[in-house]
């Protein structure tokens, strides 16, 4: 430990970037799971900064009693208890912008991957049977003459819709609030942006507010034709409905990169031909996380030095440095 650097909690699985840059610059302590536990009460008292990749109850929090500040890696803070963290005057911050091309274009290639089957094309190829068997079956689905909804039009859902719009697509939207920059027809109620639509892109936090916000109905109204992208937090959708109904053909397809239980991924959603599936890839090469691991050690240097944090969540926004 050195006197004059302040301490630093890495906890869960951290970016190596992280890791490297905290051990650089701070008195570095590690442990694998956010367990008060884990830590003696000497070394509890020591930590101002936290770099999280994993989830910070209120309890962990309250176990450190002159933390400052909570950097966590991502741009969804889902799994940090932010709203306790800032009656505590803890800073927490979180990873926006970095991300939100690199997700936008893995957007677009799930979605096209889910109507046009191309995974399961190059695995036909690498089968042999294109040579044994013929061309591969002409997909029932075409991005061709879809309307898209995106559920969740912040920083990532424009840059999809930006994208999608220059496929020729009509954009829909659903958002708590109009937004009044841009000229795409919103709908007040996540349903009713389902029916007006095809295609759904969910791209919302994840969340009380979210919590199985994707459910029966809205699956329902979305239809036989109906698709379903969704790259914010698995939280968001009733996956057992989804299930339910990709099985009876209630909807056409599902391009999942995000599931309810991280990393386990039902056998049931495995098992539909319907489904198109990614281990929660959409900011996963290597420039974006290594931005997004400069954003948040930047952070952690900006708060412990007494400066503003850099990407302060909406619940810390308004914190003073000079008052914590
Ligand atoms: C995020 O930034 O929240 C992403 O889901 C992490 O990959």
């Amino acid at each position: 430990m050195s006197a004059s650097r302040p301490t630093v909690l890495l906890a869960g699985k951290v970016h190596p970037r992280v890791r490297q840059r905290v051990e650089a610059e701070f008195d570095a302590i590690s442990i694998d799971a956010a367990d008060a536990a884990l830590l003696d009460e000497d070394t509890r008292k020591r930590i101002r900064g936290l770099a999280a990749a994993t989830a910070i109850s209120a309890d962990f929090i309250d176990s450190m009693p002159n933390l400052e500040v909570i950097a966590n890696f991502g741009v969804g803070y889902d799994a940090v208890d932010a709203r306790h963290a800032a009656t505590r005057q803890v800073m927490v911050t979180n990873t926006p912008d970095v991300l939100s091309e690199e997700v936008a274009d893995t957007t677009v290639g799930l979605l096209l991957n889910t109507v046009r089957e191309l995974p399961k094309a190059e695995a036909y190829l690498r089968a042999g049977k294109w040579e044994s068997n013929g061309a591969y079956p002409l997909t029932s689905l075409s991005l061709r003459g879809r309307t898209v909804g995106i559920f969740g039009l912040g920083r990532i859902g424009l840059a999809i819709a930006r994208r999608l719009e220059a496929f020729g697509l009509p954009i829909h939207y659903h958002t708590r609030n109009k937004r009044s920059d841009v000229a795409y027809p919103w709908h007040a109620r996540l349903v009713d942006l389902a029916s007006a639509v095809d295609t759904l892109v969910v791209i919302v936090p994840g969340g009380a507010a979210t919590e199985k916000a994707v459910n029966t109905e809205v699956l329902d109204a979305l239809g036989p034709q109906g698709v379903l992208i969704s790259v914010g937090r698995g939280s968001t959708i009733d996956e057992p409905a989804l299930i339910a109904a990709l099985t009876d053909r209630r909807i056409a397809a599902a391009g999942l990169d995000v599931f309810a239980h991280e990393p386990h991924v039902p056998q049931a959603l495995m098992d539909l031909p319907n489904a198109c599936l990614l281990p929660h890839v959409a900011s996963a090469s290597e420039s974006t996380r290594n931005a997004m691991a400069d954003l948040v050690v930047d952070n952690l240097e900006a708060w412990l030095a007494g400066r503003p944090a850099l990407t302060p969540v909406p619940e810390c926004a308004g914190f003073d440095r000079a008052a914590s």
